[in-house]
């Protein structure tokens, strides 16, 4: 009787420290993140394989997801393009730590380097192609800095938000997905 009760005990303490867990995650993120800033939000899933598609990844290419979430991107285009290196920018810590995990969990920490910091400040000038899914105004906050940076030829896919003052080479179309956010996919070519 004594050990029935002291199992359920521990699993219920073990359920409270994995909820405070992830409010304190939301929490966190909700109180010192700048509101203009776009928030973690992970593409959908069923999305991934457009996303690889678009990019057009070649042996020895690198790849960044700016604003790279929980890496499911990175991941995902490892898994199909082995032979690219990736690299992860993400400024907030709680998906940084997710991230971070994911990767070292799928032992591909040789291909995917994750970093903590601000993608406005991260020279970008060695990618071949770049994945984004932010917010309409930070692409066009970033626009300036990746046609100062990007070599000719650099892809750049945005998942919904396309920049106000460059056209997209090509438009790829989601709408498949009624319950997703991701209904566009912009390709740019630098
Ligand atoms: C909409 S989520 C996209 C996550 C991931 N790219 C995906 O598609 O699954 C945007 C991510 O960008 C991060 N982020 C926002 N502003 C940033 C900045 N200035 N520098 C680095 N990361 C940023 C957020 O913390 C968030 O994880």
């Amino acid at each position: 009787m004594q050990i029935v009760i002291l199992i359920a005990l521990s699993v219920f303490i073990g359920v409270v420290v994995l909820i405070s867990f992830v409010l304190c995650g939301i929490l966190f993120l909700n109180i010192f993140t700048n509101r203009k800033d776009p928030p973690f939000v992970p593409v959908s899933k069923d999305i991934l394989a457009d996303i690889i598609k678009s990019l057009k990844i070649k042996s020895g290419d690198t790849v960044y997801d700016i604003g790279c979430g929980d890496a499911r991107v990175l991941l995902a285009c490892c898994k199909k393009h082995p032979d690219a290196n990736y690299i992860g920018i993400e400024k907030n810590i709680y998906p940084y730590l997710v991230s971070l995990s994911r990767v070292w969990i799928s032992g591909k920490s040789n291909s995917i380097r994750i970093k903590k910091r601000d993608f406005f400040f991260e020279d970008v000038s060695q990618a071949a192609g770049i994945f984004a899914y932010l917010y309409q105004h930070t692409m066009d906050d970033l626009l300036p800095k990746f046609e100062k940076e990007l070599s000719k030829g650099t892809r750049l896919v945005s998942c919904d938000f396309a920049f106000t003052n460059k056209e997209p080479g090509e438009v790829v179309e989601l709408n498949r997905l009624s319950k997703s956010l991701c209904k566009k996919l912009y390709i740019y070519e630098f």
